[in-house]
């Protein structure tokens, strides 16, 4: 039997946080080391245009995710890993499914609608700021996913209406030009949403990220800021309403939560618990850490494994765009 099709896209934008790590990266690496499913990841930089008009952020943070990915060892055979612009048959898709999306359903994406509602709040007009790229985005999305018929897509909540819209858009196309698409599927993990520097979930917006391969020093300095009570050493300390002990268990063997759990009832003071925070997590990235950082300088290797990723996802995204054009009659004359 075939293997299942599961496919997801990374935004380039920002620097991979352990949250990223413990909710998106790992299972996904994981995953692709099992080889259980046929897997498909990318750069969704098209994406990032939509967020940021920084062309040298852009650039940088595309490299820094593909290099955690590779340096955390994702499994590029077993997988499909590659840059969205480099196949443009996505960006063609897009257009054509463009044809097919109702505008109204474009009007009820949460992520547009979030932007009209702050102008309103800021006595702005409704569309100030909002970019057709912004407006559009689920169709992209939805081209990222029917493209290769992808059947199921691992995503957070905040992405579900999207894999919905797509799924929307297949089965109008479906319906108007026949059988051409899969119809996908959200997965949501809703295990591993990890806590930040300010107890709120750890997010680029807020601004309480923990980067994954900051150097050590740096990291220790970040988990020291992480916010805890006030409570003295000696004082017995609640693990279930700790960061530092929700953390702690993103990283740690059942055996090693355990052990920590009992030194928070025993009133471990809190610096001891950061101290051994530290160590733990640094004990589990160090290795990538240099791989990291010895990937992020080697463009020429980066290249090369998304080239090669590239050639993989064209070589099913070209047959597919074939037989899109040819149902909407954009065919050669005989
Ligand atoms: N929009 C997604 C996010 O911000 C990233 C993304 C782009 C994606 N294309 C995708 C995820 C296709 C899944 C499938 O998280």
């Amino acid at each position: 039997m075939a293997k299942q099709r599961v496919l997801t896209g990374i935004t380039t934008t920002g620097t991979p946080h352990l949250g990223n790590y413990v909710g998106a990266i790992r299972p996904a690496i994981a995953e692709s080391q099992r080889g259980e499913f046929d897997a498909f990841f990318f750069l969704a930089d098209y994406h990032a245009l939509i967020k940021s008009h920084e062309p040298a952020m852009v650039h940088q943070s595309s490299r820094e995710i593909a290099a955690t990915w590779l340096a955390l060892g994702l499994d590029t055979d077993s997988s499909t890993f590659y840059r969205q612009s480099d196949v443009p048959e996505i960006t063609e898709l897009s257009w054509i499914l463009t044809c097919v999306c109702a505008k109204g359903l474009m009007n009820r994406s949460h992520a547009y609608k979030a932007a009209v509602q702050a102008n309103e709040q800021n006595g702005d007009d409704p569309d100030f700021g909002v970019t057709m790229g912004l407006f559009s985005y689920p169709i992209l999305m939805a081209a990222d996913i029917l493209m290769f018929n992808a059947s199921k897509v691992p995503v957070g909540r905040d992405q579900i209406q999207h894999i919905e819209m797509a799924r929307d858009m297949a089965q109008r196309f479906n319906h108007l030009y026949g059988d051409t698409f899969v119809l996908p599927e959200a997965v949501v993990d809703d295990v591993a949403v990890l806590s930040g520097l300010d107890g709120r979930k750890m997010s680029k917006s807020y601004g309480n990220t923990i980067p994954l391969f900051l150097p050590e020093k740096k990291l220790q300095k970040h988990i020291n800021k992480i916010k805890t009570n006030l409570l003295e050493p000696g004082e017995p300390k609640n693990a279930d309403e700790s960061t530092v002990f929700e953390v702690w268990q993103a990283f740690a063997t059942p055996a090693q939560t355990a052990d920590m759990r009992q030194k928070f009832a025993d009133g471990i003071a809190w610096g001891q618990a950061k101290k051994e925070l530290f160590e733990l997590i640094n004990s589990h990235i160090a290795p990538a850490r240099e791989r990291y950082e010895a990937i992020l300088e080697d463009g020429q290797y980066l290249e090369s494994v998304l080239k090669k990723g590239a050639e993989k996802a064209r070589s099913q995204a070209a047959p597919m765009l074939a037989a899109v054009r040819k149902a909407v009659g954009l065919a050669a004359f005989k």
